[in-house]
């Protein structure tokens, strides 16, 4: 069959790979359990559900304008004032059909072929296939495996006269780190100084634990006419099935999205754009509550594999993920069969101990897994349980 070579260079996704596999032996009866989530697994709220089915009761079931309704985004403008201390007018913020179209327009928007993006390990696989369709090139930032950090001496060191984007994801997925002020200040100056642009995920900017609180690396001075914020309705309100993200950045970079999206999905869905005025103005006990059951089973989690001590991992502070290093384990052997890699390790775990991970190479990390806690306690303790065990008879 022919196709173009723009679609056969993308990789497949290591993390849907497992999932359909655990979801597979699950199907035939074999007890999975799965910490390869990529989201939340709460019902999504209420309030939210109503403002949708009221929606379609009142006809709300028509083409918006291509980048979201003017409601939407005034939402968004004061949420941005309110929780961000970042003024932006509605001319300055998209509505896309999940964050992920936010991305993904951001950087068509803003590279040319050849342009560098400097990508800090570990990535969230997304990033680096957007970067290819978009025929940019990849510029990899080694992080330092213990604090999972790319030293600023690491960015400085990979910057060119070619560099034209810099992805941030803050906090991370997979490792859950959130970046320090004085590094994205550092970040802001180099940004400036090099001439280039920030594309600042942050997604998971409510999921945080430990009082922690990311700081947007557009709040710094010269920052906001250089960064494309991203972020959305999935995790922070459970939403994931209604594809609603945003992004919010300069006028001009914000009009070059709004046209190629009137080109390809013109605007997000109508019903899900009233589901999200009602998610960005409801009750914030709605989002704590949420945030404090991830915070239990995120402590549990962590407890769980501190009984494995080969296994290292920097405290994650936000999202719903444990990154780990794992490699103690590779190299060792099972049933004759040399542990050659974290895909090799992850396999295991699914077959022998039925625990689904997410191999860390999918994130550009040999030796690592990533496991998600967005489950419920009682599967969190036994398939810890279970990873646990597996481990140690090796
Ligand atoms: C870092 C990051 N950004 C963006 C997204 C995509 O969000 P959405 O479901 O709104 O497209 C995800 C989802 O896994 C994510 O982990």
């Amino acid at each position: 069959m022919y196709l173009s070579d723009r679609v056969k260079n993308i990789a497949p996704s290591a993390t849907l790979a497992i999932s359909s596999r655990a979801k597979a032996m699950k199907k035939d009866g074999i007890d999975v359990i799965s910490f390869s989530a990529g989201e939340p697994d709460f019902d999504t709220p209420s309030p939210i559900k109503e403002a949708a089915k009221q929606a379609i009761d009142q006809g709300f079931t028509k083409y918006t304008p291509v980048g979201g309704t003017l409601e939407l985004k005034q939402a968004i403008s004061q949420k941005l004032l309110r929780e961000n201390n970042l003024h932006y007018g509605e001319s300055e913020i998209i509505v896309s059909c999940g964050a992920k179209h936010s991305l993904y327009n951001a950087i068509l928007s803003l590279c040319n072929p050849g342009d560098e993006v400097l990508l800090p390990k570990p990535y969230w696989v997304t990033y680096l296939e957007q970067i290819k369709l978009a025929e940019a090139k990849p510029i990899l930032l080694d992080c330092n495996p213990a604090t999972l950090q790319v030293e600023i001496e690491k960015i400085e060191e990979a910057i060119s006269p070619r560099t034209r984007l810099f992805i941030l994801n803050n906090p991370s997925n997979p490792s859950g780190v959130i970046w320090e002020e004085e590094t994205l200040e550092k970040i802001a100056l180099l940004a400036q100084k090099h001439d280039f642009y920030l594309v600042s995920d942050e997604i998971y900017e409510h999921l945080v634990y430990d009082n922690a609180r990311p700081k947007s690396i557009a709040t710094f001075p010269g920052m906001k006419e250089r960064t494309v914020i991203i972020n959305g309705v999935s995790k922070t309100f459970s939403m994931t099935g209604w594809r609603i993200g945003y992004a919010a950045g300069p006028k001009p970079v914000v009009d070059a999205m709004a046209a190629l999206q009137s080109h390809s999905t013109s605007n997000p869905t109508s019903i899900s754009q009233k589901a999200s005025l009602a998610a960005l103005e409801c009750d914030p006990a709605i989002i704590q509550n949420m945030v404090s059951r991830f915070g239990a089973r995120r402590k549990l989690m962590m407890d769980k594999i501190s009984s494995v001590p080969e296994v290292r991992f920097p405290v994650p502070k936000g999202a719903f993920y444990l990154f780990a290093d794992f490699s103690p384990y590779l190299e060792k052997s099972f049933q004759g069969k040399i542990i050659s890699s974290s895909l090799t390790l992850s396999e295991l775990l699914l077959q022998e101990a039925r625990v689904a991970t997410v191999p860390g190479i999918a994130f550009g990390m040999e030796g690592f897994l990533r496991l998600s806690y967005a489950t419920s306690e009682e599967l969190i303790e036994e398939g810890m349980n279970r990873l646990v065990e597996f481990l140690i008879s090796l």
